[in-house]
């Protein structure tokens, strides 16, 4: 048997499965992991023989629980058959468990093993740590010491563990997370989330980049002017203060979601489309990102925290937490000397969209009123309204050469055949399920990520906060 927990032998998707849930009733659980449980639930696309068990603290009689994730489970009115939503729900139990009490992963054993017992089969076994990153490392352990991520036998049920962003809080406790995990589990078996990575926008960004000849050539900085990332969201805190508040808006968002988008516009093309292909040409694009110096960071760096925020539940009462971020990002290689890439996040912005523009080059010209500034862009639309846009030039008709900046666009929604974009979480689930960690983030992303983003957490206190009106659509 193997002593790490993944045996060789693939097991195919629908092969019985228990999906368990630490902290099952956080938010994370309710808005993204059940609905999309649910919503593969109902395309039949989960095992026949599946379980989802519940891990937390609370206590629940049966009924009770059911009643709970009822009325929890972040679902609209309508959007898929009651009949599906009260099977799904008989699917999920629940065990009442303390994260740092091996008892309660003992009585998690006996259920698991139960489970297969009434299937008659050795089932594979996901484990999600929907909690707070602080109890990460005790989880870990304990699901380790009480052989929970053992297979329970050679040639069926994989046990995988499923891990959610911030992965630490700077390079040191993110390599002590890392190590933690290699030391108890296989690499094989350790699926470190960022769920921008399963947008299917941001998907097609490779996609676009590489079946189309006419834009590859140009991808450099012969004629890329600058790339400018937005991930804006109209929203405050609802109800996420508490946990915001320890982080800030570069920990939250900038360090994962916005770094893997620069790493997919920058990258080169991988040698083949295989996982460990594309997330090594993703890691060692991050790994060339330019450390910003004390001295740079006033210059490259603009952080800001909108009015209202202290005042919203959880947060403190003096917090310094930014909610607004934007840092000139550079790349130490020959292909994007000079060209400066943006990376631009906020709450309780104007709208809320993603969304990637690339500037190109400007035509020689100076512009003037009447003419324009010819400046061809280039925008991914990530979400919502997610598409492609591309601005150009053509002549005005009638006497002279005067020219206006037109747009062709293409747009997701236009086409009847592509339906409603897959949501993210079903698309981990399902590549956890088949194995496949093509979009989720490896050991060396994640450090290089970090190592870029550390020496500036480092002087993050010099640098000053400026407070904005929410609505705003970025700061000067
Ligand atoms: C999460 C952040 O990772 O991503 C949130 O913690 C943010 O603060 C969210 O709102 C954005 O994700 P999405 O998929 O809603 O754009």
């Amino acid at each position: 048997m193997s002593t790490k927990g993944e045996n060789s032998v693939e097991q195919p998707a629908l092969y019985p499965t228990i999906f368990v849930i630490f902290g099952i009733t956080g938010d994370l659980a309710n808005r993204k992991l059940l609905p999309a449980l649910l919503s593969l639930y109902s395309k039949k696309l989960l095992p026949k023989r599946f379980s989802v068990v519940g891990f937390s603290r609370r206590s629940f009689s049966r009924e009770e629980f059911r009643d709970f994730i009822r009325s929890k489970i972040n679902i609209r009115q309508g959007q898929f058959r009651e009949e599906d939503v009260k099977h799904f729900i008989d699917h999920v139990t629940y065990v009442q468990g303390f994260f740092d009490q091996q008892e309660s992963y003992k009585t998690l054993a006996t259920k698991l093993l139960e489970i297969d017992k009434s299937w008659g089969q050795c089932s594979n076994k996901l484990f999600h740590l929907s909690v707070p990153p602080e109890l990460y490392e005790g989880i870990l352990h304990q699901v380790h010491d009480t052989k929970l991520a053992l297979p329970c036998s050679d040639e069926t049920g994989w046990t995988r563990i499923l891990i959610e962003k911030p992965f630490g809080n700077d390079t040191k406790t993110a390599q002590s997370l890392d190590a933690l995990l290699g030391k108890l589990f296989n690499e094989k078996q350790i699926f470190r989330i960022d769920h921008y990575l399963a947008k299917e926008a941001l998907q097609n960004i490779l996609a676009f980049r590489f079946a189309n000849s006419m834009f590859e050539p140009l991808w450099s900085s012969k004629h890329i002017d600058r790339v400018h990332i937005k991930l804006f969201e109209s929203i405050g805190m609802h109800g996420r203060g508490k946990f915001y508040d320890s982080l800030g808006a570069i920990r939250d968002v900038a360090q994962n979601h916005m770094l893997m988008m620069l790493a997919l516009i920058a990258m080169d093309k991988p040698e083949t489309f295989s996982a460990s292909d594309v997330r090594t040409a993703r890691g060692n694009i991050l790994k060339r990102l330019v450390s910003i110096s004390k001295r740079e960071i006033s210059q490259k760096i603009v952080k800001g925290q909108y009015h209202g925020y202290i005042a919203e539940e959880g947060v403190a009462a003096n917090s310094k937490t930014e909610t607004y971020v934007r840092i000139e990002a550079n790349l130490g290689i020959s292909r994007w000397k000079g060209v400066p890439f943006y990376i631009e996040t906020g709450k309780a912005m104007a709208e809320t969209k993603t969304e990637i523009d690339i500037y190109f080059k400007n035509t020689s010209d100076k512009g003037s009123e009447h003419d324009p500034i010819k400046q061809n862009i280039l925008t991914f639309r990530i979400q919502p309204d997610e598409g492609i846009k591309v601005r150009f030039f053509v002549k005005t008709p009638g006497h002279g050469l005067l020219t206006e900046p037109k747009i062709l666009k293409f747009r997701y929604s236009d086409v009847p055949s592509f339906g409603v974009m897959p949501d993210d979480y079903e698309r981990l689930i399902n590549d956890v399920f088949i194995g496949d960690q093509t979009l989720f983030a490896s050991t060396d992303e994640i450090m290089a990520s970090w190592k870029f983003i550390t020496p500036i957490l480092d002087n993050w206190k010099d640098l000053p906060l400026k407070k904005y009106n929410r609505g705003v659509n970025g700061l000067d």
